[in-house]
């Protein structure tokens, strides 16, 4: 059976039930359904909503994607002169699991296809890091990780910034090195500073995914560096339900346009396709730029959730040497005077992960990305290579055989890297960010997870929860249930 028709949307008793009805501007015939429910992404989030509504019985459905493969924000590229697989985007299982108790989905996908990955400590006194010119550093990594834990006694009262809880927790970082720390404990989870984070739901954020005593998943954090792409995991997974007429590549939605009658997805060909329901994924970036209109423009409850969640940006910045001639630990902190100025470098030419690569990496966040995406390649590159100068004085550095960092703030499909909680968005938002627009226009992303926003297994999460409530809605009628209900809670 390659496509099964479900009651159109305006014979459900929902509809009958509901008013005022509002006249619709489409045709009294409207078009041919080309899918009961059309996902829009092939990320984490749509790929694991379109495998629910398989395991459901609703086949009919028709998966979306501007590019060309599966993956979303799992993306690589081959890199240098042997062309090594370089994760661009997701990189980390965080929290894999602890014993017997839950897993990290991600985690159980990823051993489905063998995926190599490497365990990285978080445990810093056994991760061993090179710190520069500063050895008494460690003792103040030791003091952060303390004090950050002392984050999660967080008071239930009114939320204030993850600064205010540090500075609560007696962490109040006065020097670079400090600042360093502070910024490898911190901004390389959140992607933002602690002045910009929430304290509650950054405390949430740390006990969900790390906690195993409050439900997270552990400590354990795996690295791939698997040669297919991290990737793998999510495109083996859709092999096992996915028929290729369930999935169009290339095809970039410009507008969703909803009515009583269902929804119409334009493409940027000038296609139209049209269906009962929509599970828009893009990222909470692409939301916020209208890199895709919606017509009816969408309601203020749902503008405001969008606009008051925060996109962060992640960047990573790849380098390929001839020779190696920096240190032989795994990670490495450089503490300039201004915060975020290149602090994060990773080996990737070690024993545990790309032996004899020539790799080396620096991560860069937020407004310093911002700041490096509107550089040039050469400008950005010369800049880090005169970080490299103060770092190495004695060694003879020489020129790079490659350099790659992605822009993904300037990418139209992303808008940035993976979404933060800042301390004014509250959970009446959050219901409205996840929550559905007339029960048509669904919504779903690493974004709209309360406990792991940002984290591959949040997309994944709420890409089941999503399937889950739009099945119910095509087969039984549309409940009000979990999260999905009307934002009715909502304060304005
Ligand atoms: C640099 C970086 C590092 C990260 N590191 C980690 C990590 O180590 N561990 C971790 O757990 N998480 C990490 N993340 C976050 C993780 O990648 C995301 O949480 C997750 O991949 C989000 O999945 P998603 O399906 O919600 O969104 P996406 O992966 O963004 O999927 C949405 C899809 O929609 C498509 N799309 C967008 N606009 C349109 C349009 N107009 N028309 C058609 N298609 C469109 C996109 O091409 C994309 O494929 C990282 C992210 C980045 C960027
Ligand atoms: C969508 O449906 C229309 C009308 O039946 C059809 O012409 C078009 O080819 C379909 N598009 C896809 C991508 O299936
Ligand atoms: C996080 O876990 C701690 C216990 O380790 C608990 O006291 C705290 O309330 C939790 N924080 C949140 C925000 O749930
Ligand atoms: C949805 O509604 C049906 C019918 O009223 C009910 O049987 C079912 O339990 C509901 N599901 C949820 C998740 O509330």
């Amino acid at each position: 059976m390659l496509v099964r028709f479900v009651a159109p949307f305006f014979f459900s008793s929902w509809f009958l039930l509901s008013s005022p009805v509002v006249s619709s501007p489409l045709p009294p015939f409207y078009p041919a359904k080309n899918a009961s429910v059309i996902i829009i992404g092939a990320g984490v989030t749509g790929i694991i909503a379109a495998r629910t509504l398989a395991q459901r019985g609703v086949s009919d459905f028709l998966i979306v994607e501007g590019r060309e493969e599966i993956g979303g924000r799992l993306q690589d590229i081959q890199f240098g002169t042997n062309s090594v697989t370089l994760e661009l985007g997701a990189n980390w299982i965080h929290g894999t699991q602890e014993g017997e108790g839950p897993a990290n989905p991600i985690w159980l996908l990823a051993q489905n296809c063998q995926l190599d990955t490497r365990n990285v400590e978080y445990d810093l006194s056994t991760h061993t890091f090179e710190f520069f010119q500063y050895p008494h550093i460690y003792a103040d990594v030791h003091a952060a990780t303390y004090d950050y834990s002392g984050l999660r006694m967080a008071r239930n009262q009114e939320d204030m910034s993850a600064r205010t809880g540090l500075s609560l927790s007696k962490w109040r970082p006065h020097t670079p090195q400090e600042r360093a720390v502070e910024y490898l404990l911190f901004d390389q989870e959140y992607s933002q500073t602690p002045d910009e984070s929430s304290w509650f739901a950054s405390a949430w954020g740390s006990n969900y995914t790390y906690d195993a005593t409050q439900g997270g998943f552990g400590g354990g954090i795996a690295m791939s560096v698997d040669q297919r792409g991290f990737k793998t995991f999510l495109s083996t997974e859709a092999e096992t339900f996915l028929r290729p007429d369930q999935i169009l590549y290339n095809s970039v939605v410009k507008q969703i346009e909803y009515t009583n009658l269902g929804v119409e997805v334009q493409l940027n060909s000038g296609e139209a396709l049209f269906a009962d329901h929509v599970l828009v994924t893009v990222s909470l970036g692409v939301l916020q730029n209208d890199e895709v209109t919606f017509v009816p423009e969408l309601p203020s409850w749902k503008e405001d959730a969008i606009h008051a969640m925060t996109m962060g940006i992640y960047t990573k910045i790849f380098f390929q040497f001839s020779r190696k001639f920096w240190f032989d630990t795994a990670a490495a902190l450089y503490a300039d005077h201004e915060r975020g100025r290149y602090p994060v470098w990773q080996s990737l030419d070690h024993i545990e992960f790309l032996p004899n690569s020539g790799i080396l990496m620096v991560t860069v966040t937020n407004d310093f990305s911002e700041r490096i995406e509107s550089m040039t390649d050469e400008e950005v590159r010369e800049e880090v290579l005169s970080i490299m100068r103060i770092m190495f004085p004695e060694a003879d550095i020489p020129a790079p055989l490659a350099f790659f960092f992605p822009r993904w703030s300037q990418d139209p499909l992303f808008r940035g890297s993976y979404s933060n909680w800042p301390v004014s968005f509250s959970t009446e938002r959050q219901n409205a960010l996840r929550a559905p627009v007339d029960r048509k226009v669904w919504f779903a992303g690493e974004a709209t997870s309360r406990k792991y926003f940002g984290y591959l297994h949040g997309a994944y999460f709420e890409g089941q929860k999503a399937g889950l409530a739009i099945a119910e809605c095509v087969q039984g009628g549309c409940n009000t249930s979990d999260h999905y209900g009307e934002p009715d809670q909502i304060i304005m």
